[in-house]
């Protein structure tokens, strides 16, 4: 053993205390600092003789060695325990539940709309939209519901502070109908000078508006415009097409349905629509669905086309009156209260 056997020993015992990397670089620098132990002792050779010199600086140079080798020995130590400790502290438990994101789903409106579009685009109509703010002349006066004619304020409309090029108030449309003579008059361009137009067969699902709240009305609810078009085609057609649309939207056969006369200005004859379910809850009520009727003939007029060629039958029903008898809803205004307790039973 030599003597600096001692001094390497007690680097050991050094570098085992320090306990964070801070510690262990002081007490680096107490034995290979600059004013270190280890440095000192290297000093001390250019006072020795040539040949005892190598001897001595030999051996002080194997303690610095080891010194070196313990000092990367404890670094190693204390980066693992600092890793060790993180893991630990930011350990997983990949056996705990994870959290459940909600997934939405369709408000019972929009299911019971696109159910409405299905059953009848499989009955080969068109699905069309048309825009809310509606002109005075397609939301009433092209459905000859003339100025000043009491049917406009029976609406209880919704106007716009904003006028047409006419001059006339914008309006929130009362009902889907102006969808009617937009579409047809589109179509009736389209086949401009044609020798044959087929027929028109749409409907038109949407938002509509009326100064009108209460349980079984709200001031924007919804209907689905339907319009058939074509020289061929009677009142037999729209009842069949409307038979069959909602035993279709009712999953169920063992329903009638009558037509009520009832008043227009678009229609000539006009009807309501009644069913009545033969089994269920509702079973044995006539409940209205729906207007309906044969096209007046100044409206086919207005969509540009002539009523001595053209017939059509159109109804326009509420989607919402739809979906509350599907899902059996008494109060129309828990559709648009956003209450998730209602809302999530629909999922
Ligand atoms: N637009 C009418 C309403 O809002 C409903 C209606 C009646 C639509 C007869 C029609 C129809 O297409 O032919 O009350």
């Amino acid at each position: 053993m030599n003597d600096l056997e001692p001094l390497v020993q007690e680097a050991h015992a050094d570098f085992a205390q320090a306990v964070t990397p801070a510690d262990l670089e002081n007490a680096k620098a107490r034995f290979l600092g600059k004013s270190g132990r280890i440095t000192e002792q290297l000093k001390a050779l250019g006072a020795l003789a040539p040949d005892e010199k190598k001897a001595r600086g030999a051996l002080i140079n194997a303690a610095k060695q080891q010194i070196e080798a313990a000092l990367n020995a404890r670094r190693e130590a204390l980066a693992h325990a600092e890793l060790q400790t993180q893991l630990e502290g930011e350990a997983l438990d990949v056996s705990l539940p994870g959290r459940q994101r909600g997934s939405g789903g369709l408000h019972p409106i929009s299911r019971a709309r696109e159910r409405i579009e299905a059953i009848f685009g499989s009955m080969g109509f068109d699905v069309a939209d048309g825009p809310e703010i509606e002109t005075d002349w397609y939301s009433f006066t092209a459905l000859n519901n003339p100025e000043n004619h009491p049917a406009r304020s029976m609406q209880d409309t919704f106007y716009v502070d904003m006028k047409d090029e006419h001059g006339a108030w914008l309006n929130l449309r009362p009902h889907t109908s102006p969808m009617q003579v937009r579409y047809a008059r589109a179509h009736a361009k389209k086949y401009e000078g044609a020798a044959v137009m087929p027929d028109i067969r749409v409907i038109a699902p949407g938002r509509t508006y009326r100064v009108d709240s209460d349980a079984t009305h709200s001031p924007m609810f919804h209907q689905v415009e339907g319009l058939w078009v074509g020289e061929n085609v009677s009142f037999k057609d729209l009842k069949a097409m409307y038979l069959d649309f909602i035993r279709a939207f009712f999953e169920t056969d063992e329903l009638k349905l009558r037509f009520r006369p009832s008043y227009f200005p678009f229609t000539e004859p006009s009807a309501e629509i009644d069913i009545m379910f033969e089994r269920g809850p509702l079973k044995g009520r006539w409940l209205e669905v729906s207007g309906s009727g044969q096209v007046h003939p100044q409206v086919i007029r207005n969509m540009g086309l002539d009523p001595e060629r053209y017939i059509g039958f159109a109804f326009g029903s509420g989607i919402d009156r739809l979906a509350m008898l599907r899902y059996g809803i008494s109060d129309l205004r828990l559709f648009f209260d956003g209450d998730l307790r209602f809302l999530n039973q629909f999922e």
